[in-house]
């Protein structure tokens, strides 16, 4: 790669977290906020977390001072002058994005990539307001970003053939794995995973269970490293509602996407989860945690529900064309540590079992929610094992 020097703009979560792994595969990087205190706080987290690489052994000291000595810091943005590609990640607000890449574009060279490291924004849109908009990308990471393996990458509509090539390589030589997605709302993990948190929610209204009884169900029966509330406190209730919402309306109000009011009114009484000290658990110190109702059965049926409700949502993107079914399974394993990518655990569940499942739920509550996707019916219907399309 040409690309010796990288910026990034925002040095909150993600920002600090891109910016370290920028540095760590070799480049210099120049890490762009408006607000000092975030800058100062970045460069103080850097030192904590390689201390700690090097109780580890996992850095020497030789190698955490070159890496230090490769990040600066700076408020303004004709720092990024001289960069090969600058990635973003400021707050994840439409006209705040559309004013800082109409900026960059005025600092930045000619062939500057300018990519939005955005979870639910149109890449289009983002680049509409560029002059050369043929160098707008989505380059998605996860949280953590140096420990996250997954990368999705998302060409827009006006993004070149160069700019997709220059972004994959630039980011695989980072160590990390990418996945092609295309720029439809939530790509694809924010998109398939939405049934792991609102079938979750939905089971709890209807009062199948508890939460600690599905977060149970979940990890001791399907294998997750974290149940739904689990996670969703860890992620915080604000976030994750937030995205469902705007996946939601993304997808033109499909019910399908439809968030929950429990976990809208949790985020409204500020039951953020870990942050806030409170969320579906009570992380109070002394406090002890809900114990579950370790029935299997009622586990087994909770977890089917869930499954198949995931499952449902990756063959959709599959038959939407929002990925390839192997980036799909990718994207599910090394992303959010599903324990088998989704497509993989329908063939050996059999498709028939699930469509089944599903058209039990689609009976039972006459919801679109619980349609099946045309493309299961249609495999089944052909009923050969599936393989990629
Ligand atoms: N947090 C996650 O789990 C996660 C995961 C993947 C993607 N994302 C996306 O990454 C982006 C950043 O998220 P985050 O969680 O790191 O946010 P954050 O709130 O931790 O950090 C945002 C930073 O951007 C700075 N900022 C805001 N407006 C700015 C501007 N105009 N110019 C320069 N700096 C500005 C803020 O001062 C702050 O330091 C969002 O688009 C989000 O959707 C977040």
């Amino acid at each position: 790669m040409n690309i010796s020097k990288v910026g990034v703009l925002g040095a909150g979560t993600m920002g600090a977290g891109i910016a370290q792994v920028a540095a760590q595969a070799g480049h210099r990087v120049v890490l762009v906020d408006v607000n000092a205190d975030a800058l100062d706080q970045a460069e103080k987290n850097f030192q904590s977390i390689f201390s700690r690489l090097i109780e580890k052994g996992k850095m020497t000291k030789e190698q955490m001072i070159e890496t230090s000595n490769k990040i600066s810091y700076s408020s303004s943005f004709d720092s990024f002058s001289n960069c090969g590609i600058v990635i973003e990640a400021i707050v994840e607000k439409i006209e705040i994005k559309h004013a800082v890449f109409s900026q960059l574009e005025k600092i930045v060279s000619d062939d500057c990539i300018l990519a939005s490291n955005t979870s639910s924004l149109s890449i289009a849109s983002i680049g509409s307001v560029l002059k050369h908009s043929n160098r707008v990308i989505g380059i998605h990471f996860f949280n953590p970003a140096p420990l996250m393996p997954l990368v999705e990458i998302i060409p827009a509509v006006q993004t070149s053939e160069s700019t997709l090539k220059y972004s994959k390589a630039l980011i695989e030589s980072w160590g990390k794995v990418t996945v092609l997605a295309k720029d439809t709302p939530g790509f694809i993990v924010n998109r398939v995973a939405r049934p792991f948190y609102g079938e979750a929610l939905r089971i709890y209204e209807e009062g199948i269970a508890d939460f600690a009884t599905i977060d149970w169900a979940m990890t001791a029966i399907g294998g997750f490293k974290m149940g739904p509330f689990t996670l969703m406190d860890y992620i915080g209730n604000d976030v994750n509602y937030a995205v469902t919402e705007s996946v939601f309306s993304a997808f033109y109000y499909d019910p399908r996407f439809k968030p929950s009011f429990t976990q809208k009114r949790h985020s409204e009484a500020g039951f953020y989860g870990r942050k806030s000290g409170r969320g579906y658990y009570d992380y109070a110190q002394g406090v002890e945690l809900p114990k579950p109702i370790e029935d299997t059965e009622l586990g087994q049926q909770i977890f089917d529900r869930i499954l198949v409700m995931l499952i449902n949502e990756a063959f959709d993107a599959l038959f939407l064309n929002v990925a390839t079914r192997e980036d799909i399974d990718l994207a599910m394993t090394k992303g959010v540590n599903y324990p088998k990518g989704l497509l993989q655990w329908a063939d050996e569940l059999g498709l028939d079992n699930v469509l089944s499942k599903l058209e039990d739920l689609f009976s039972e509550y006459g919801e679109d929610r619980y349609r099946p996707s045309p493309f299961l019916k249609r495999k089944v219907r052909e009923n050969h094992l599936f393989n990629s399309k």
